[in-house]
């Protein structure tokens, strides 16, 4: 740990709750170097929804890497991308009837975020933006400025032409009144021009959207003029079962963002997917260096004709995501008193059990144990389940046995 102790930014995070080096990975299990395997239930924050290392990708990546096609090329045409672009229409545009064309932003779920921002707003010609509490963005200025409870916020300089509503789990006539009211308002002064919204927020703590407070959304914004942005960024790909969270509400998002693990392979690749009429950037108005990495274009496009070309894995995910939370609910049962929350959709999974040093006793308890959990939500209450999609069903009942396991003790040491 030396090296790291003395080189490495104060800033460094998840090696403090996770403190070790870790040496190799292979679908859900980390190995570390003193060859301990560890079950992981975080999946890079969720880039890793396909697994580490899923050999379909690799075999894929090295084919690329020994072709001497290009590796970087901004935004010219490359094969890479005419795959990419044609595979993602075939699997996911056209089922959806999804009338868009695709931005390559990169390389971060940020960056996709400030592009949409700024197409909108230019768009709109209207400043402010509407969020929702619990809501993560990123951490560059804007999507920072815009991710109503996160440190970041807190800590950066922030916009002040925001205003986040609250989370709504089940809609009230006093929610529709609310978001109907305060649409049609200003924020210091200037009209709101986009909502931001994760359908099922993720770093808010695992917490879907009532699909009927999307389909308000989506009606009193187009009423009004406002776009809708849908940051799928964390809960896309298939994390909730369906490739986008919001389907099977009427949100039809004008903009949808799209990156963590859209390369499959967990490769740096963000998009953002824009309704093709409202496609009006100018010509370079938008870049960035790194908008062309053709390995994770491959890498993606191999993902998406293995896993999107039917319905096999949004089927598992959902049958998972059951098993996932019937654990989550005995947990709560036998050791929440009560008092623990257990929330989700599809395989984005979370126990709120509501004291922040409770649930960093129970990601530290399930670490001994060999299991990766993270925490997350305001205060950090809540032990979050990312777990890859493509785990193996008795690797997914050892790591929810482990975790109850975590649980137990933690509760009980109180
Ligand atoms: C919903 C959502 N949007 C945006 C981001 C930012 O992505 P990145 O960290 O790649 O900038 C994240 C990251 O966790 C996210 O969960």
């Amino acid at each position: 740990m030396k090296s790291f102790d003395a080189l490495e930014s104060n800033v460094r995070w998840y090696c403090r709750r996770w403190p070790t080096v870790f040496t190799a990975a292979s679908g859900s299990v980390i190995t570390d170097e003193n060859g301990v395997e560890y079950l992981d239930f975080f999946a890079g924050a969720g880039a890793l929804s396909y697994g580490h290392n899923n050999p379909l990708f690799v075999e894929a990546a090295i084919e690329h890497l020994r072709s001497g096609r290009l590796l970087h090329s901004l935004d010219t045409f490359t094969v890479e991308k005419r795959d990419f672009l044609d595979t993602i229409s075939r699997t996911i545009l056209a089922p959806r009837q999804l009338d868009m064309v695709v931005q390559t932003v990169g390389p971060t779920g940020a960056t996709a975020v400030e592009a949409a921002l700024q197409l909108a707003q230019r768009l709109t010609g209207h400043r402010a933006v509407l969020g929702f509490e619990g809501g993560y963005h990123g951490m560059s200025y804007r999507a920072a400025s815009i991710s109503a409870s996160m440190a970041g916020r807190e800590t950066s300089a922030h916009l002040k032409d925001f205003v986040a509503l609250p989370y709504v789990k089940h809609v009230t006539d006093a929610d529709i009144e609310l978001l109907d009211a305060t649409l049609r308002a200003t924020v210091n002064g200037q009209r709101i021009g986009v909502v931001i919204i994760e359908p099922t927020q993720g770093e808010g703590g695992a917490r879907p959207f009532d699909p009927v407070y999307l389909a308000a959304i989506r009606r009193i914004t187009s009423e009004l003029g406002i776009l809708v942005i849908a940051d799928e960024i964390q809960a896309g790909v298939g994390r909730t079962g369906p490739f986008f969270s919001f389907e099977g509400s009427s949100l039809d998002p004008d903009i949808i963002c799209v990156s963590k693990s859209i390369s499959g392979l967990g490769l740096p690749m963000a998009i953002n997917l824009v309704r093709r009429s409202l496609d009006t950037w100018n010509p370079g108005e938008f870049s960035g260096t790194f908008r062309g990495n053709n390995l994770a274009f491959k890498t993606s496009a191999t993902m998406l004709n293995h896993y999107w070309s039917d319905a096999t894995l949004e089927k598992n995910t959902e049958l998972f995501g059951h098993t996932t939370r019937t654990a989550l609910e005995a947990m709560a049962e036998s050791f929440g008193a009560g008092t623990f929350d257990v929330r989700g959709n599809g395989m984005l999974n979370g126990l709120d059990v509501r004291e922040t040093e409770l649930a960093t006793a129970i990601s530290r308890h399930a670490f001994e144990r060999g299991l990766i959990v993270e925490t997350c939500g305001p205060g950090d209450t809540i032990v979050k389940l990312l777990t890859p999609l493509v785990i193996e069903p008795a690797q997914l009942d050892e790591g929810l046995r482990r975790l109850a396991l975590a649980v137990e003790q933690a509760t009980s040491a109180r």
